[in-house]
């Protein structure tokens, strides 16, 4: 499994920070925030990574990263994303570098106070397809929102005005070689951009997606509220921890 961190756009929602530089490079409590979703990615022990980026100060990735030496990694694999063309279409610029493995997908503003281990290992076993991972929040109107019939999801829908639950789709997606044929297939939304929410909802409507519910807090960084919620809580409790308090296992198979 190949893992893939999405640290492109403009940032626009944190402007005047992102005027000069990547919001993915702004500091969460004590690191840059792309540190975060790099390392979700190795604790589930994914270490072939490709980095997506664009917008401005892209060449800094480098600089900041290297080779991901601070993750205890030998290499990082970079991509550039040209404009602003969302989160599906900067997952198409991997397909080269997937080739035919699926992948592991962090949104780069998104930190989780656990790990995923026990759903990457339940997506291996569920040999192909795509895995969502949910998380019950007081503001699902910002996310996409899964609307559920008792354990199945049957569809999601992107910032509704009327959440049809209490869950949002976090920004960590699990998908078989199959997405770039979806994505190719996907019309840009009213914001512009071809919409992840639409991959997901092609892999319900083949029947081939699962869902696990995140144990421990979730927040993505990518509007002031969040990104002060976000150095907030690791400065209060620490992000990406490999045992969590009620146990190794820190999400429950839905
Ligand atoms: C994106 C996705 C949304 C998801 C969210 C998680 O929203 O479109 O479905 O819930 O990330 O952070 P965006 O940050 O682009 O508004």
């Amino acid at each position: 499994m190949k893992g893939v961190v999405l640290a492109g756009g403009l940032g626009t929602r944190l402007r005047p920070l992102t005027a000069v530089t990547n919001k993915h490079l702004l500091p969460v409590y004590d690191q840059p925030m792309i540190y975060y979703p790099i390392q979700t990615l190795v604790n589930a022990g994914i270490t072939d990574i490709m980095i997506v980026t664009g917008g401005n100060s892209a060449g800094d990735f480098l600089k900041l990263l290297g080779n991901g030496k601070a993750f205890g990694l030998k290499h990082l694999n970079y991509t550039y994303q040209e404009g602003e063309g969302g989160i599906a279409e900067a997952l198409s610029l991997v397909e080269h570098f997937a080739s035919d493995d699926p992948v592991c997908v962090v949104l780069g503003d998104n930190i989780i106070e656990g790990n995923i281990r026990s759903a990457v290992r339940a997506y291996r076993h569920q040999g192909g397809g795509a895995k969502i991972i949910l998380k019950k929040v007081s503001d699902p109107e910002r996310f996409g929102v899964p609307e559920l019939d008792g354990r199945s999801v049957v569809r999601i829908e992107e910032k509704p005005e009327l959440p049809r639950s209490e869950y949002a789709v976090i920004g960590i997606y699990m998908y078989d070689a199959g997405v770039y044929e979806i994505i190719r297939t996907l019309k840009p939304s009213g914001r512009g951009e071809l919409e992840i929410t639409d991959v997901n909802n092609a892999y319900i409507e083949s029947d081939e997606m699962s869902w696990e519910e995140l144990t421990g807090w979730w927040t993505d960084a990518g509007t002031f509220e969040s990104l002060l919620r976000a150095s907030n809580l690791v400065a209060e409790t620490g992000a990406n921890k490999l045992e969590m308090k009620h146990g190794a296992e820190v999400t429950t198979q839905a």
